[in-house]
């Protein structure tokens, strides 16, 4: 049984996956037991829709049209990052996209191999399922927190269950036509996706660790 640590230690963002279906009853059981996350009041402020096999795969050819006719984006509904970023988190995402840059044989500089690996986002990077997380918009800083505690545990659940995952905002950046594909109500706001499947243990991409800061940065015992 993998315990907690174990599943925390080695879960990471899996960006190549095997071609290898996921039993939709497993799928089930990570997400019915993922949502034993707490969220204040027990509102459970969490909408899940998930892409699999016919409609995994009229959402791919949708996508692709969208990103040639529109490689720029659509109409953001949140922010992805601060404008503002001080050089403390600017300097960690920019190490974390080198490190994946050179993992997969990417100059830093070569924009067009860059704009390619970014297109691996709207493959599910080859994984066979995909998770959309929703939330209403009424809901405020509190409960799309409670939404992350969630896909955390969804994330833990499948390395539990010999599965991978990564998180993907990337899909937030074609908000409208998910919102439109996936039918979701107007008082509803796209968050983000979540690749799901079972990791290519070969693939260049994923040897890549992302560091952590020693906790002595952001932790303070009070006296
Ligand atoms: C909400 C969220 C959205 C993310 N979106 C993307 C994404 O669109 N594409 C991607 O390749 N990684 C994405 N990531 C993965 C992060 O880059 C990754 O978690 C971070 O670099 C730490 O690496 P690790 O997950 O391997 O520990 C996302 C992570 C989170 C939490």
């Amino acid at each position: 049984m993998t315990t907690v640590s174990e599943a925390i230690l080695s879960r990471r963002s899996i960006r190549s996956f095997l071609d290898k279906p996921v039993p939709p009853d497993l799928i089930s059981k990570i997400i019915t037991q993922a949502a034993r996350a707490p969220s204040g009041g027990n509102l459970q402020p969490w909408y899940v829709d998930i892409v699999t096999e016919d409609s995994h795969k009229r959402l791919l050819d949708l996508i692709q049209t969208k990103i040639a006719s529109n490689p720029t984006g659509e109409t953001k509904h949140y922010d992805f990052y601060p404008s503002d970023l001080p050089d403390k988190y600017t300097n960690r995402r920019r190490a974390t996209g080198a490190g994946l840059y050179e993992a997969m044989g990417i100059a830093y500089d070569d924009k067009e191999a860059r704009w390619d690996a970014m297109k691996l986002n709207w493959a599910f990077f080859g994984a066979p399922v995909g998770l959309f997380f929703s939330i209403d918009k009424f809901m405020g800083k509190n409960q799309w927190c409670h939404l992350g505690m969630l896909m955390q545990n969804i994330s833990l659940l499948a390395i539990e269950n010999g599965l991978a995952t990564c998180m993907q905002e990337a899909w937030a950046v074609y908000s409208d036509t998910m919102h439109e594909f996936l039918n979701l109500p107007e008082e509803r706001i796209f968050y983000c996706g979540m690749a799901l499947g079972y990791e290519d243990k070969n693939a260049p991409v994923n040897k890549f660790i992302t560091k952590r800061e020693n906790i002595t940065e952001f932790v303070s015992f009070i006296d």
